[in-house]
């Protein structure tokens, strides 16, 4: 099939990617001169395990192109994949100018009937703006085209959203056109063969699925790390809590992990873009904002266990980091809680070392130079000369430590552990001061 994917963005170049490698002809249409060329050289904008030889391999055997032409992207394409961002407002909604505009480009300058595809992550009755927007760029024209929108939600996880492409669990497709259920069906057939994951539905409880997803995942973990500060409190390990309530089928042990916070580019901004359209229609969604209170609460923990652990004291202290991107096998620092934490340290006036395994280009961009921020080679160099060490990602490569050696690095040996990597009693045996999350204040 023909295929047009607006937007090269992780979501944009994921879908196009994967919809190549099954045989399609894809044309991938970006507005951003730069990265297109970039694209165009086979050099991927951002770090997902295995994309870059993808895209590459799909560009080479013919199927999957680069350009920044809108006609060009619209005329080829029968289907129109829309993936632009829709970053969130000031007031938390979620910001529908990019996603409109491609409407408008598609209804100038298409030539034939166009299945328009909404993928990016977009409020409930965005289809029906799509079809406006479109509807009026082809009045204007005096053109009488036929055209359906459809919504078609991503579920891909950054730093497994190829495997998530392929082998994710539903494939949700809203529509109430026969024609588009058996264009989606061509579509997705070879993602569509072992048993069946195609989900038709009405345009808005699509809509509603991708956003009700995020939320219930994000719930889980701000109950979670609810349940751990009152662990932390009550004298419990939320360790065996989760373990105990996880076996529990109707729990289940997935997204049940305690942490410093959840952060990316989804789960804030999603969370509270639905409060802010139930607020719309006149709902008071208090769990949604509780969520979302207790997640920002949950990112100031680190930066509170360390002023425990140094009674206040941090001024001129220096605290080694491990982990800058927000979760693991992503260079994403986007809301991540290594964040809030680097910038409550550096207004008391402490260092930070920091390491992260693909994230300090970022990092760098972010932040650029400052005094009070040093980027460390290795995990072992972020630990020099420092006062103790948090850690705010669970990368692989974290999770094994010669706890004789920290010891002997540390000025103070105090280990901050946001993601709760480590035995309690193996760290306190080497005589370090262990702060996890909702496993009590071992010393
Ligand atoms: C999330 C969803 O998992 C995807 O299904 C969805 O498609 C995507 O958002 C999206 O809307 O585009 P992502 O943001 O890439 O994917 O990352 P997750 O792996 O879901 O992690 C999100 C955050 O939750 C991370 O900060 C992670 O550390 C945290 N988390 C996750 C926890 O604190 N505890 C857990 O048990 C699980």
């Amino acid at each position: 099939m023909k295929i047009a994917i607006f937007g090269t963005g992780y979501v944009g170049l994921v879908t196009g990617t994967c919809l190549a490698d099954v045989g399609h002809d894809v044309i991938c249409m970006d507005v951003d001169a730069d990265k297109v060329s970039r694209l165009k050289r086979g050099e991927i904008p951002i770090y997902e395990p295995g994309l870059e030889s993808m895209v590459r391999d799909n560009m080479h055997a013919g199927r999957l192109r680069f350009t920044t032409d809108p006609a060009e992207a619209v005329t080829f394409g029968l289907l129109q994949f829309i993936a632009v961002g829709t970053p969130a407002d000031e007031d938390g909604s979620a910001d529908l100018q990019y996603v409109l505009a491609v409407a408008k480009t598609i209804g100038e300058h298409m030539d034939d009937y166009k299945v328009v595809i909404d993928k990016s992550t977009v409020p409930v009755g965005t289809a029906d703006k799509v079809g406006a927007a479109l509807s009026q760029a082809l009045a204007k024209r005096g053109s009488q085209l036929e055209f359906d929108v459809c919504s078609n939600p991503e579920f891909l996880k950054e730093g497994a959203a190829i495997d998530d492409f392929t082998r994710g669990a539903r494939i949700v497709v809203g529509t109430d056109s026969e024609r588009v259920e058996a264009l989606m069906r061509e579509c997705y057939a070879p993602y569509n063969r072992n048993h069946e994951k195609l989900m038709f539905m009405d345009v808005r409880s699509a809509e509603l699925t991708k956003y009700a997803a995020n939320a219930m995942l994000a719930t889980k973990i701000s109950f979670m790390n609810e349940i751990a500060n009152l662990a932390e409190r009550l004298g419990a390990d939320i360790e065996e809590v989760r373990r105990g309530i996880g076996s529990d089928p109707r729990i289940g042990y997935h997204f049940i992990y305690p942490g410093c916070g959840y952060g990316g580019s989804c789960f804030p901004k999603d969370v509270q873009a639905l409060a802010r359209t139930a607020g719309q229609v006149g709902y008071p969604a208090e769990l949604l904002g509780a969520v979302e209170a207790v997640n920002r609460r949950q990112k100031t923990t680190l930066f509170t266990k360390l002023q425990r652990a140094f009674d206040g004291e941090l001024k001129g202290k220096t605290i080694a980091l491990w982990g800058l991107a927000f979760k693991p096998d992503t260079d994403d620092m986007r809301e991540a809680p290594s964040r809030a934490l680097m910038e409550a340290l550096w207004a008391v006036g402490a260092k930070v070392q920091a390491h992260d395994p693909e994230a300090m280009d970022e990092c760098r961009r972010l932040y650029g130079q400052r005094n009070d921020l040093t980027l460390a080679d290795s995990r072992e160099a972020a630990v020099e000369g420092a006062d103790a060490l948090v850690i705010c990602t669970e990368w692989k490569s974290y999770r094994t430590v010669d706890f004789a050696w920290l010891k002997r690095e540390l000025a103070t040996p105090v280990i901050v552990d946001g993601r709760n990597l480590f035995e309690p009693d193996a760290v306190k045996q080497a005589g370090i001061l262990y702060f996890a999350v909702g496993r009590g204040e071992s010393s």
